[in-house]
């Protein structure tokens, strides 16, 4: 059966001594409390090697916020697949909205990123999710199902491999969290999308995390959902205390 995930998003956010605090204070908080899900803290490609230096991976694992499309080679600033999987990670964030918005990462470079990743051994945490307007005009279904078939040319295999993450834009650092029946119906949905082209089995074994102004005064009720496995956490996850609040919605 699916895995409940805990996922931080840190986002450009931390100096590197601060984010090897905090990885170290959420290790320290998960050696007190056992987590009843798998927790992943997803940081700047900088931190990752001192990072990876102080996890515990039994208590936490580790994931990029992004990788290249392209293999290797003249891409100055650009990082790879591989050289992610090379400090120890074993996720990567991929397609999040702010990349999309900001970088103009469209479903072609993102299937590439992805078969990359999968092809490295990182399991590709992908983010789906429509804007405001979308989600107004009551398009959100098609919008997040087109998202998701942009990586139906995978394998069964490799697609069985993807984390989903739904993060509705309008919800992201807003503040304002979907409704835990706003994030049901869109899990649903997905799982459906899912299931029509991989089928039962691959849908029921795919992890669908929420994201979006998610904290612990409302992960349980999100998580409390049928087709709500766990949390994809930007603001919050940047104090251990809060992102361990949140792990616990799972105890
Ligand atoms: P917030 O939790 O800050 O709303 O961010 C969500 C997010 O974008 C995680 O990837």
């Amino acid at each position: 059966m699916r895995k409940n995930i805990v996922a931080g998003n840190w986002k450009m956010n931390t100096t590197l001594e601060e984010g090897v605090e905090l990885a170290n204070n959420v290790n320290a908080l998960l050696k007190d409390t056992k987590a009843n899900c798998e927790v992943i803290v997803c940081v700047p490609f900088t931190h990752l090697t001192s990072v990876n230096a102080v996890i515990e991976p039994e208590l936490v694992k580790m994931g990029a916020e992004n990788c290249s499309e392209h293999e290797k080679g003249a891409y100055t600033g650009e990082v790879s697949a591989a050289m992610v999987k090379s400090t120890g990670a074993d996720y990567v964030i991929l397609g999040h909205s702010e990349r999309r918005q900001y970088f103009g990462e469209n479903n072609e470079q993102l299937l590439k990123k992805t078969q990359l990743a999968l092809a490295n051994g990182l399991k590709p945490i992908f983010c789906v999710g429509e804007v405001l307007e979308e989600r107004e005009n009551g398009s959100y279904n098609d919008v997040v199902k087109s998202q998701v078939e942009a990586l139906f040319s995978l394998s069964p295999d490799d697609f069985s491999k993807i984390v989903i993450a739904y993060e509705p834009v309008w919800a992201i650092g807003t503040g304002k969290t979907a409704t835990a029946e706003q994030a049901q119906d869109m899990h649903a949905h997905i799982r459906k999308v899912v299931e029509e082209k991989y089928g039962k089995e691959i849908a029921d074994n795919t992890s669908i995390l929420y994201g979006g102004s998610c904290k612990p005064s409302n992960a349980k009720e999100l998580f409390a959902k049928p087709d709500v496995d766990g949390g994809l956490i930007g603001g919050a996850s940047l104090k251990a205390e809060d992102f361990l609040g949140i792990v616990e919605a799972f105890n």
